[in-house]
């Protein structure tokens, strides 16, 4: 699909069908955007002839002159936002792929709340790409769906001292539209083939394509080199664990940021094992993994000035006649020996390590992403990813860039008084609590055990990485969770280090 930028008036014919944007009013559209069209009296009387309101993502397509026109709902005026704008945008594509229409053009909206056109520029652009994703790669699409394809966007600037800066930002929401389709791709993506060596194949193609340093370490080495964590939890397996570093390090990094992610490819809870209801769905337990492999590879495109480690323990989490039984006792890479009397709390167990490895980056922050615990979704739905910190700055800065990707983050406690549930009688510590009470905070604070002398965050990504229902820019499935957000956190954190 080409996206290209011009400036002018929206519906232009040859930019095909233009989106207006409709701010709500209570018995038709109060506004009409851009604000120019608002001027065209034939344009108003189609829309409020429609029984159009203008509600958030509500959507009209309306025959004009010799084609057509999408008018697309934005909400209250003073509800305007960064994200009502993505909403927009992924609401007009995917209606306009669902109508058959080819071409479209989205105006690059001036109002107030928005901020510059920039960013305005990048939230639709992220908004029309991440709504248009679809996994479609493993079936055969019926013709008239696969002909179905939007060919061109033009944003259409107001302005024409607007289109350099507004070039910029298309090109900033097509590497993070990308590297968010890469997470979800890898994520949708049945654990037969999403395995831990599918992982590694991936961030050694990334790598390569962006002059990587590149690491894995296959399970035998991981044996031989005390991966105690990753290897109980492989052990069980046939596909055989990979440990995954990829390095971007540009010139003259600012800081050093390590990433760390849970990949388990299919948990089906191991001997320990899940219910078989939804446990088809266990193949997302490796979101944080392709958040990470999303975030190195769009850091790297983005050329930022922040060197940025990913650390990502691929494995399954399966029972077989080698697999870790609830009672073992396993040693970790930092040496710390832990209880293991469930082994369907295995995600603690692999990043254990990773974040003990992270250790040698003297990295100035380190945050890892995992789908950890099903009490995450419980605390918080779909709506909130679970911080877990005992850095105030990190806290803060991750919750800025929270509010403003729309990924939001809310932070959980570590008090010292939830320590004391994860010691085991005869190990450092157990892997469980005997309670299950606060599930959530008790696996972080297992986390901490293994953060000395590390900024460290822990994002609980377990309610967020998946959708069972539709968003404006998220199909059902995959969300690709945690790329925009880091992103983002980096482009501030690059900020502060410079100013
Ligand atoms: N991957 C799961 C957590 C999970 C559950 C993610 C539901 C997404 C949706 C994790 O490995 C797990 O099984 N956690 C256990 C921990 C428990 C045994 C302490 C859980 O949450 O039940
Ligand atoms: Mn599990
Ligand atoms: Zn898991």
């Amino acid at each position: 699909m080409r996206l290209t930028v011009r400036s002018g008036r929206l519906g232009d014919v040859r930019d095909g069908v233009p989106v207006f944007a409709a701010l709500e009013g209570e018995q038709r559209p109060e506004r009409l955007l851009p604000l120019s069209v608002t001027r065209d009296q034939a344009l108003r009387r189609l829309v409020d002839g429609s029984g159009f309101r203008g509600a958030a993502n509500e959507v009209v397509l309306l025959p004009r002159g010799s084609g057509w026109i999408l008018v697309v709902g934005l909400g209250k005026a003073k509800e305007l936002s960064l994200e009502r704008v993505r909403q927009l945008a992924g609401t007009a594509a995917k209606a306009a792929r669902a109508r058959g229409v080819k071409r479209l053009s989205l105006p690059v909206l001036r109002e107030q709340g928005l901020g510059a056109p920039a960013a305005v520029a990048q939230a639709l652009t992220e908004g029309a790409l991440l709504g248009l994703y679809r996994y479609d790669k493993l079936k055969k699409l019926p013709p008239h769906e696969r002909s179905r394809r939007i060919e061109a966007i033009t944003l259409i600037a107001e302005r024409r001292g607007e289109v350099a800066d507004v070039k910029r930002a298309v090109e900033k929401g097509q590497v993070l539209a990308e590297a968010v389709g890469l997470a979800r791709d890898l994520i949708n993506g049945p654990s037969n083939i999403v395995t831990p060596t599918h992982l590694a194949n991936h961030a050694r193609a990334i790598a390569r394509q962006f002059r990587l340093g590149c690491r894995v370490i296959p399970f035998p080495q991981l044996k031989r080199l005390g991966f105690g964590g990753i290897v109980g939890v492989a052990q069980g397996s046939a596909h055989p664990a990979q440990f995954i570093v990829l390095d971007y390090r540009p010139p003259r990094a600012k800081a050093t940021l390590a990433l760390c992610g849970k990949g388990i490819t299919f948990d089906s809870g191991g001997i320990s094992i899940k219910p078989s209801a939804k446990m088809e769905q266990m193949k997302y337990d490796m979101s944080g993994a392709a958040a990470v492999l999303g975030t190195v590879k769009a850091a790297a495109a983005l050329k930022l000035p922040l060197r940025i480690v990913g650390i990502i323990a691929a494995t399954e989490n399966l029972p077989s006649g080698t697999a870790q039984k609830p009672g073992d006792v396993l040693k970790t890479l930092s040496g710390k020996t832990v209880e293991v009397l469930n082994t369907d709390a295995e995600g603690r167990l692999v990043l254990a390590d990773c974040l003990h490895y992270a250790k040698r980056y003297k990295p100035d922050g380190v945050i890892d992403l995992a789908t950890l615990t099903g009490a995450c979704v419980v605390a918080l739905g779909s709506e909130a990813i679970g911080l877990m910190t005992p850095d105030e700055r990190l806290a803060a800065r991750l919750n800025q860039a929270g509010k403003a990707t729309y990924e939001r983050v809310w932070r959980l406690p570590l008090w010292a008084e939830y320590g004391p549930a994860m010691k085991s009688d005869i190990a450092d510590l157990r892997n469980v609590t005997n309670t299950g009470e606060a599930g959530t905070i008790t696996a972080a604070k297992f986390l901490q055990e293994f953060t000395e002398g590390l900024r460290w965050a822990h994002l609980d990504i377990a309610g967020t990485a998946w959708t069972e229902k539709e968003r404006p820019y998220v199909p059902k499935g995959a969300v690709g969770v945690g790329v925009r957000l880091l992103i983002e956190l980096m482009e501030r954190w690059t900020k502060a280090v410079t100013e």
